[in-house]
């Protein structure tokens, strides 16, 4: 409930940013997970968790031995997984998912296994929308996956532009009803 009233609260402040008036479902967050190999996805990126729905499941099913780089440019939302995310398997950074490229290099870190992205895309500025999903690709290692959700199809043409195999999948249980946009590098 605490998380709920939080994310409206940065919604009412920031509601491009936010993008959404409450955080993911149960079953949006199994959709947007259900295709990692978290086995032997050894670099996971997050962008845009707020209140750390997906982040809290990804550290559950993720190994010990895989780093997890959450970017999240929201104060609120950074100062509280930053109270909550005691795990040294995580990396918060307090920063645009913009940077992937410059945070992968800052921690050693050669390329991503997975992105998981909840950015939303529809609220964006068209460039900065491109730049983040052409340095996603270029994050990527080989056949990495970048999965997206969003409120609409808009991002589709970009996407298939850009990534090799995407699928759309509906999820009608999270509010509002999400498509989730998997995509192979
Ligand atoms: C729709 S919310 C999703 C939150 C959460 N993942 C969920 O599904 O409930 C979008 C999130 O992206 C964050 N965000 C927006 N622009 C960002 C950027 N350039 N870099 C990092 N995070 C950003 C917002 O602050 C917000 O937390």
């Amino acid at each position: 409930m605490a998380e709920k009233k939080t994310f409206l609260k940065q919604f009412w402040k920031e509601k491009k940013m936010v993008g959404s008036i409450r955080p993911s479902s149960r079953f949006l967050t199994e959709k947007m997970l259900e295709n990692v190999d978290f086995q032997n996805s050894k670099v996971i990126i997050e962008l845009g968790p707020g209140t750390g729905v997906f982040t809290k499941k990804i550290i559950e099913s993720m190994s010990a031995d895989t780093v997890l780089l959450v970017f999240e440019l929201n104060d609120n939302f950074h100062a509280l997984l930053h109270n909550e995310i005691k795990d040294p398997r995580v990396i918060l950074i307090h920063d645009s998912a913009e940077k992937i490229d410059q945070y992968l290099m800052m921690n050693n870190l050669h390329a991503a296994d997975v992105i998981i992205s909840s950015l939303p895309f529809a609220n964006f500025p068209e460039d900065l929308r491109d730049r983040i999903i052409q340095k996603s690709f270029s994050s990527l290692a080989p056949k990495g996956l970048f999965v997206q959700f969003q409120y609409s199809t808009q991002s589709k043409k970009i996407l298939k532009n850009i990534f090799k195999d995407v699928s759309i999948s509906f999820t009608p249980l999270n509010f509002p009803p999400a498509f989730v946009y998997t995509c192979k590098k």
